[in-house]
């Protein structure tokens, strides 16, 4: 809510958010500050270490400015600025984990995580098992006495699996855990998982907040209970962004409201369409009525995102690649949020649990911000190509 009580709509605020011009001389946008050393004006101020800034890896108006803007976004008490999305799930799971804890995570989560958590978590002696997407409150019987993390992503990578967030954060909290959730997909525009029981929500912020491809950083945002742990682990690994990057997603912030809205409209009109095609078994995409988790989509979210998935109407590796190579619009590529469209086969072998059985083979499209009629040409000829 604005100072004088007025409730803004959520591209007001993301229009003002994070920095008060009236700081820097009036202008609109914050400095770019570039630094490590911050002088003290005498010996007594330098030993007090109350100085607001004294070191560039402890933060700056740069970094405080998007920090606070997540802040709101999110409704946390504090946010870390980390160098990568992959960064910002690593950081909270080291703060949060010792050796002998159990940590349950979900086996739909975007692939490095699960390295990180299969190769050094593993290696510093934590205990990590994977969970079924749809477990909901069932998980309750997975909780152990040493479960120290709950980890969720929904909807999942690739295959999009809504997780019911309240159900499994209660029982996670009930046993213990501090519960974490990669909220990269739906931006905090259109899930805030803080207020649906989380502690720590993370993002890619090389997604929909950079938005333009060419930037690559994470944040993490915590409740009251989790920042100090999280701020200090952070501090201890030193893991600050730079500030020329931190400055563009907080550009990016400006226009991701907009941005989001025709990503989802374009997102949506093509999940439509898709689903209506010869050559398609299946549309991934929570918002649409066919999706096994639309209600939990439409019960706890407020809007989609433009990447989802489909899968061909069987045919394996040389019919996804067929679908790919014909594409001209679309260009193959891992990242999204950005203004281009992107298509991928997903690879799903490395699930234990939650496996799926699909009709033939997975294709996530990112949907940019080009016109629609042209994109579901571009398909046709994809989908022309694999039936062929
Ligand atoms: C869900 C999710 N989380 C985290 C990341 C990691 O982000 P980054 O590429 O900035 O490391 C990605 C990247 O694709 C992602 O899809």
């Amino acid at each position: 809510m604005a100072r004088d009580g007025r409730k803004d709509g959520i591209n007001t605020r993301l229009a003002h958010m994070g920095n008060d011009p009236g700081d820097f001389f009036g202008f609109v946008n914050p400095p770019v500050v570039h630094a490590s050393t911050v002088l003290f004006p005498d010996a007594a101020t330098m030993a007090s270490r109350k100085q607001k800034y004294t070191y560039g890896t402890r933060g700056t108006p740069t970094t405080d400015a998007l920090a606070k803007a997540m802040d709101e976004l999110e409704g946390s008490a504090g946010t870390i600025v980390v160098p990568s999305g992959l960064a910002a799930v690593c950081v909270p799971l080291l703060a949060f984990l010792s050796a002998g804890d159990h940590a349950l995570i979900v086996d739909s989560v975007y692939h490095p995580t699960r390295r990180f958590a299969d190769t050094m978590l593993k290696r510093l002696g934590v205990e990590i098992e994977y969970y079924d997407p749809l477990v909901g409150a069932e998980i309750a019987r997975l909780m152990k006495p040493n479960t120290k993390v709950v980890f969720t992503e929904s909807p999942g990578s690739n295959t999009f699996e809504m997780q019911d967030i309240p159900d499994i954060a209660a029982a996670a909290r009930e046993g213990g855990a501090v519960v974490m959730m990669d909220n990269t997909w739906a931006t905090p525009l259109f899930f805030r998982p803080l207020d649906h029981g989380v502690d720590i929500s993370i993002h890619a912020a090389t997604k929909y907040p950079a938005g333009h491809s060419d930037i690559l950083l994470g944040t993490v945002s915590a409740n009251e209970a989790c920042f100090e742990k999280l701020y200090d682990t952070f501090l201890t690994l030193g893991t600050c962004a730079g500030p020329d990057d931190v400055y563009q997603v907080l550009r990016g912030l400006r226009t991701m409201g907009v941005r989001l809205a025709r990503h989802q409209e374009s997102a949506l009109q093509i999940a439509c369409w898709l689903e209506a095609q010869e050559g398609v078994a299946q549309v991934l995409h929570p918002a649409l009525e066919s999706h096994p988790g639309h209600a939990i989509w439409k019960r706890d979210f407020s809007g989609a995102s433009g990447i989802f998935s489909f899968v061909l109407n069987g045919g394996g590796e040389r019919e996804a690649h067929a679908f790919l190579d014909a594409l001209d619009i679309f260009g193959l590529g891992y990242s999204w949020g950005g203004f281009e469209s992107l298509a991928v086969h997903v690879f799903l072998g490395d699930r234990t649990v939650a496996r799926g059985v699909y009709a033939g083979p997975v294709i996530r499209l990112q949907i940019g911000l080009e016109d629609v009629e042209d994109l579901k040409r571009d398909i046709e000829k994809g989908l022309r190509a694999a039936g062929s």
